[in-house]
């Protein structure tokens, strides 16, 4: 097999057109469809504490890119640091002639290139990987909601608009077989300062529940008391809120979205599944190369005949909760 080094591209392109394509076709199973493309920043809004919202004029991955699928950065120029990074889609915009032109992600200072991140300028060039994974499904239906843990909100504002029918997303863009009537997000940080795009949400027509674990706003206590509530479940009285009670006069949710910390994501899962309740996880499991071919993001998933591993990147990173076997 050929070194990756000698086929890494020098350009913008398909890596179904261009050198690659020969070497991933050596490795069964990789992602084929995916863009490499220098895009540039074009805005970076401060959402909360150490938070931010870059904007990348990317055409090539703003058209193709879909809710819950992600995208890997790093700088364009110099090898530091090496690996990419992975980001869930945020949202897309739009350029003068209406198809979409640029992405954003939001994300939070944790290490190297994220506090880098954090210091671009408009016009830096950044090297794009994507779209990569394979986003959330679309039977969109009655009350869809959303619970997201931290930064775990990023994937849930496209999600919010294509299930109520706001945008398309995808070349051509795609239009799900069904609309969400209500979508809402239970939304939990550690502190009101750390809280990023709620009047996103809202303007997208999400109602918003919060919880902060130091209780500076909402909810004082974890996001899965909001859950618990609006599935009807009693809770102790130390543990009631106002936010509490106001989900749960909600109707019950026909299908729930989570992204978050593994073990916020595990209490989601229980509760979705003691209550019958279709859920999917978008799991954030590190990652080195983001296509297939390091095998660094496995989980292993529950088959037929016991369980596998699987990689994250190509295989999800949206798992149905009931497949995730240590769950
Ligand atoms: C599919 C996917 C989508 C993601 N979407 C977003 C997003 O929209 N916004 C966002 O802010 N982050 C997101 N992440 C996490 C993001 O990729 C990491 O925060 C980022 O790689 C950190 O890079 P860094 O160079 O700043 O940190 P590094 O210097 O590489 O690491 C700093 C510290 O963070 C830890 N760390 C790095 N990555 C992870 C991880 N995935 N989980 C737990 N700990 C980690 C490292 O072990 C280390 O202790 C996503 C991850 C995945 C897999
Ligand atoms: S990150 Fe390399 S195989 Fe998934």
């Amino acid at each position: 097999m050929r070194s990756m080094s000698e086929n890494l591209p020098t350009g913008s392109g398909s890596v179904a057109d261009d050198s690659l394509a020969a070497w991933f076709s050596e490795l069964p199973g990789l992602v084929c469809d995916a863009t490499w493309a220098v895009g540039h920043v074009v805005e970076r809004e401060r959402m909360a504490r150490e938070t931010y919202r870059l904007r990348i004029e990317c055409p090539a991955i703003a058209a193709r890119i879909l809710p819950g699928q992600f995208v890997m950065l790093r700088p364009a120029e110099g090898t530091d640091p090496l690996l990419g990074r992975p980001f869930a889609l945020f949202d897309v915009a739009d350029g003068p002639d209406g198809t979409a032109r640029q992405f954003d992600i939001g994300f939070v200072v944790v290490g190297k290139l994220t506090r880098r991140m954090s210091r671009w300028e408009p016009g830096c060039p950044v090297a794009v990987w994507g779209p990569l994974g394979n986003g959330f499904p679309t039977e969109y239906q009655g009350h869809l909601v959303c619970v997201a843990g931290g930064i775990g909100q990023t994937p849930f504002l496209a999600v919010a608009r294509e299930a109520l029918g706001l945008r398309r997303y995808g070349s051509p863009p795609r239009q799900p077989a069904s609309q969400s009537r209500r979508v809402t997000v239970l939304y939990g940080v550690r502190s009101a300062e750390l809280l990023a795009g709620v009047e996103a949400f809202r303007t997208a027509g999400a109602a918003v529940f919060v919880s902060t674990d130091d209780g500076t706003q909402g909810h004082r206590g974890l996001v899965t008391d909001l859950l618990a509530a609006m599935l009807g479940q009693p809770l102790p009285a130390e543990q009631a809120s106002a936010t509490t009670e106001a989900v749960r006069n909600l109707p019950r949710p026909d299908r729930i979205l989570c992204c978050g910390p593994e073990p916020m994501m595990q209490a989601v899962a229980r509760l979705a599944n003691e209550h019958g309740i279709p859920c999917w996880l978008s799991l954030e499991t590190p990652m080195a190369c983001g296509f297939g071919a390091c095998f660094s993001c496995v989980v292993r998933v529950r088959e037929q005949d016991g369980w596998d591993y699987r990689r994250t990147c190509v295989e999800g990173p949206v798992f149905a909760a009931e497949r995730l076997a240590e769950w």
